[in-house]
């Protein structure tokens, strides 16, 4: 196993301190970090947000977030104490006019990486900027991070990009798409770019079409709020299920270099082909959960969690079919569906391969299956390949699909770090290949927007799915009508 590379001494501001992005993921992350002695002691956490809290208070918060977030055996309590002393707290209003960050700035060591991690609403990234260039806190050394969504359409994430692009340079700006930190989402790099057998067989002329599926038990929770003004498609399709394609349709580049890999993943989205408004209802699918019932317990409907007396027109569920006009990936469709309310949390990828012209085997071996790779993000990680192979046996040649199949946790046996675990040092150690590039946030908008406005304009609402189902029986259909199905394991 490769030795863990420790990252330099670095001061970390986390804006939004208080909120759940910070004590759910964030906290926890840098502990496990701290805990495997990547994250140098000396380093420093620095919480800040509104509320007025003493350094104590804030840390007693850390701790009663840590262990409701680390898995309690992972949590020495030695090291969880010498992880809180890292932790200091200052209350301020970061976005406000005329906010003082005179101890913000006493805590800051003026030679060390400085990371701004900003876990706040998008509205409050340009403001909260302004602030730390005016108070002369953003050194060369400096980071921004920024959570997404970036923006709700095209002109406001380039509002949002413009406002921070006045203070942070490109090359100090990361934006962070957590599904790119997960383990089986980086392995997708390794999968194709460190194997001569898969990018040989890379291409339309030996795949059939890609299935992207992003599915969700939970609902909004706590969220409905944020929720109803986003949706799946801003929430999940413009970032995460987008990136998986950039992915897997992106061309090898030509180093791991940060910009390199990211030239790559643009050229895709820029070869995205728009889907026109009359196309708009073949191939896209929105729905939203009603009531129904997962793992045998009821759940309410979306309009119930959101407490709306009237319908909401926001989509909980998205389903498309996206084309890559690349010469690689003619005529390959990928067909992408998210959803919360599913029966089963499942992220995977399938990479479905042609049939054969023709069978050497008689009817009685039974019907073929054409080869599949299948790419499990979560849960059980892995990756499977089918082959048909011969049933053991006598009693003539049968054949049917056998699995070449790789358990990530049992191969490895090892914990799998949480996505925000890499991101976070990724930040400290200036590698921003799994961060967002401007133009690429920017592009997916551009495909994304007129499926948005057509939706806004159309007087239909969103089909209306019952939780605990694989979305509104339309989706089915868009894949249907192309002779194809789901990949009937996660649906
Ligand atoms: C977030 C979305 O980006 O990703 C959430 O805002 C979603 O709505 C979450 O639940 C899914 O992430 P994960 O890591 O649980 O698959």
């Amino acid at each position: 196993m490769a030795k863990i590379i420790p990252v330099p001494v670095f001061d970390g501001v986390v804006f939004g301190a208080t909120g759940d992005l910070t004590l759910r993921k964030l906290l926890p992350a840098l502990y496990y970090r701290f805990r495997d002695g990547q994250m140098p002691e000396g380093s420093r956490i620095i919480g800040a947000a509104r509320s007025a809290l003493t350094d104590d208070a804030y840390r007693d918060r850390a701790r009663g977030a840590l262990e409701e977030h680390v898995v309690p055996a992972d949590l020495d309590p030695a090291t969880l104490e010498r992880f809180l002393r890292c932790i200091r707290y200052v209350g301020l209003d970061a976005a406000a006019e005329n906010v003082s960050f005179g101890a913000l700035s006493d805590l800051l060591d003026p030679d060390r990486v400085r990371v701004f991690y900003l876990a706040t609403a998008p509205a409050l990234y340009g403001p909260i900027c302004r602030n730390l260039a005016a108070a002369g806190l953003v050194t060369p050394q400096s980071r921004v991070v920024l959570e997404k969504p970036i923006g709700r359409d095209l002109a406001s994430a380039r509002q949002i990009n413009d406002q921070v692009g006045k203070v942070f340079a490109e090359a100090q700006t990361y934006r962070i798409d957590h599904f790119l930190g997960k383990e089986t989402v980086q392995n997708l790099l390794a999968l194709r770019f460190a194997n001569t057998i898969f990018e040989r067989l890379w291409t339309s002329d030996v795949i059939d079409h890609v299935q992207i599926t992003v599915a969700e038990t939970v609902g909004v929770e706590g969220r409905a709020g944020y929720y109803d003004t986003s949706g799946a498609m801003r929430d999940m399709v413009q970032n995460h299920l987008l990136q998986l394609l950039c992915l897997i349709a992106m061309e090898p580049p030509v180093s791991l270099n940060a910009d390199r890999v990211r030239d790559e993943k643009l050229k895709v989205l820029r070869a995205l082909r728009p889907i026109e408004p009359y196309r708009i209802g073949t191939e896209t699918v929105r729905g939203q959960y009603s009531a129904g019932a997962i793992s045998g317990q009821s759940v309410g409907a979306y309009r119930t969690d959101l407490g709306a007396d009237e319908p909401s027109a926001t989509e909980t569920f998205v389903a498309l079919k996206a084309e890559v006009r690349t010469w690689r990936w003619a005529n390959v469709p990928f067909y992408l569906r998210t959803g919360k309310r599913m029966p089963r949390k499942v992220s995977e990828i399938v990479v479905q391969f042609k049939d054969q012209p023709f069978s050497l085997f008689p009817p009685s071996a039974g019907p073929r299956q054409p080869n599949r790779l299948v790419i499990r993000l979560q849960p059980e990680e892995g990756m499977r390949l089918d082959v048909m192979t011969k049933d053991p046996g006598p009693g003539g040649l049968r054949l049917s699909p056998t699995g070449l199949d790789i358990r990530f946790d049992t191969a490895f046996g090892i914990r799998f770090p949480d996505a925000y675990e890499r991101l976070l040092m990724d930040t400290v150690r200036g590698d921003a290949t799994l961060f967002m590039r401007r133009d690429e946030v920017e592009a997916a908008w551009t495909w994304v927007e007129p499926i948005l406005d057509a939706w806004a304009g159309s007087t239909d609402l969103p089909r209306l799915y019952a939780a605990g189902s694989w979305g509104p029986t339309a989706s089915i259909a868009l894949i249907e009508r192309d002779g194809r199905t789901w990949n009937e394991e996660a649906g």
